[in-house]
């Protein structure tokens, strides 16, 4: 059976855990494969919230195979915590499986993000500031460490002891903080590895072996795709790719392998951290938009900026990672507006309109939204789950973004329940 993979297609944070986590139930192996703990998912299951950073929230279903792929960058601390706050809930821990492969964040690389970002001043990108960037950049550079490295204590020590020899100079010399003592930050990333190593394995084998069974596998991506380091904003991106072609690299399996790309979008659009948003409400709207859709990040607390949908990015969204089935989340939120904007297109500062993303960000910076206004519904439609029961202006408006994108929209959420959903695949 192929795999199906779940990404997001705006800026992050579009309701992917509640989308995983309903077709976690049909699956057999929900798998990472990029991202660490900048990700946060909030599930809510009757009366409990779980709030996952690492985890796939596939671990709440009893058997189904949870995979921390390669590409993925792990904080030993952060994944231990993680680890243990779920079994302390009675949640069962023997399906995660964890890629010898993942790089690891070490402490050396939270304090470079820090002093980075405080070194950029206003030119910052307002990262999650957990050391995601300076951990893919060693990977890149090869000076990484891996989960793997874990079970050798000796080969451990001399790489964190090579590796903080040049981040000793650039945390002293070029940021003007404090260096890290090498044996130290050994000693405190080893007081996980009894915990972590019993779930290293090869993960790429796992799931070739289990698509190879014709058992069911969702790819789970993280942030979204306007944060991709290759086909986002750049430089205000995250150091990864939440496209879906980084599901093969990420986890090791081929393009061939996979069937469905499920995209996951806000009714509405939000962002956190700098950088360009065309569709950004700084308005009453805006306002109502995050009080109503509680936009507050799962992972440091931060408000998100808020603002219309935006139906030139989601097309690009669908060509970057050929989407064949969009999830809308959040239709509730938009409940009570008389009429709602969205973006059909951007005007360049030269006035010039554009039906696509711009390809220069100099462009996509100068660029203003040109809106058409539709109806918007009064009624609340929290917990809806039949379509007929929409008010008409908004199944129009989920018409609107079918007809808009030419890609079927399967799910749409009303509300934050695990039930609070319409089904229409
Ligand atoms: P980093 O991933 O911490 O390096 O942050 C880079 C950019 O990606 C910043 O603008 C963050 O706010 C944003 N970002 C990272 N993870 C998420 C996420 O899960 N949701 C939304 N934005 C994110």
């Amino acid at each position: 059976m192929p795999a199906t993979v779940i990404i997001g297609a705006q800026w992050g944070d579009e309701g992917k855990g509640k989308v995983v986590d309903l077709l976690a139930d049909r699956s057999d192996v929900v798998a990472r494969f990029q991202g660490g703990n900048n990700a946060g998912h909030t599930i809510v299951t009757g009366e409990e919230t779980f709030k996952l950073h690492l985890i796939p929230s596939g671990i709440l279903y009893p058997g189904t195979t949870c995979v921390i792929g390669n590409g993925t960058v792990i904080d030993p601390g952060v994944l231990h915590d993680e680890i243990d706050g779920l079994e302390a809930r009675g949640i069962d821990m023997s399906t995660l499986r964890i890629s010898g492969n993942a790089h690891l964040i070490m402490p050396y690389h939270v304090r470079l993000d820090g002093a980075s970002e405080m070194r950029l001043g206003r030119f910052s990108i307002g990262t999650t500031g957990r050391g995601i960037g300076p951990c893919y950049q060693d990977k890149a550079a090869r000076k990484g460490i891996r989960a793997q490295d874990l079970f050798d204590e000796k080969i451990l020590t001399k790489k964190i002891e090579i590796a903080l020899e040049m981040k000793n100079v650039l945390l002293t010399e070029v940021y003007g903080v404090e260096p890290m003592d090498s044996q130290v930050v050994a000693e405190e990333v080893l007081t996980h590895a009894e915990r972590l190593c019993p779930f290293i394995t090869d993960t790429s084998l796992l799931i070739n072996d289990a698509l190879d069974a014709r058992k069911s596998v969702l790819l789970e991506g993280a942030q979204g795709t306007l944060l991709d380091i290759d086909h986002g904003t750049y430089p205000f991106v995250t150091s990864s790719n939440p496209t879906a072609g980084a599901a093969c690299t990420g986890l090791g399996l081929g393009p061939t392998r996979i069937e469905r790309v499920l995209g996951v979008t806000k009714a509405y659009t939000t962002r956190v951290g700098e950088g360009p948003f065309p569709t950004e409400a700084n308005d009453e709207a805006g306002k109502r938009m995050t009080e109503r859709g509680n936009e507050f990040g799962t992972t440091t607390g931060r408000q998100r900026r808020c603002g219309w949908l935006d139906l030139v990015a989601l097309r690009y969204a669908v060509r970057i990672s050929g989407i064949t089935e969009l999830a809308l989340t959040k239709l509730d939120v938009l409940s009570g507006f008389d009429t709602l904007s969205v973006c059909v297109a951007y005007r360049t500062r030269e006035g010039e309109v554009l039906t696509e993303l711009p390809a220069n960000q100099t462009v996509y910076h100068g660029c203003t939204p040109v809106y058409d206004d539709v109806p918007g519904w009064s009624e609340e439609i929290v917990g809806v789950q039949d379509i007929e029961q929409l008010p008409r202006a908004a199944r129009d408006y989920v018409s609107m973004i079918t007809e808009t994108t030419a890609v079927p929209v399967a799910l749409v959420g009303t509300g934050q329940g695990r039930r609070e959903v319409i089904d229409l695949a």
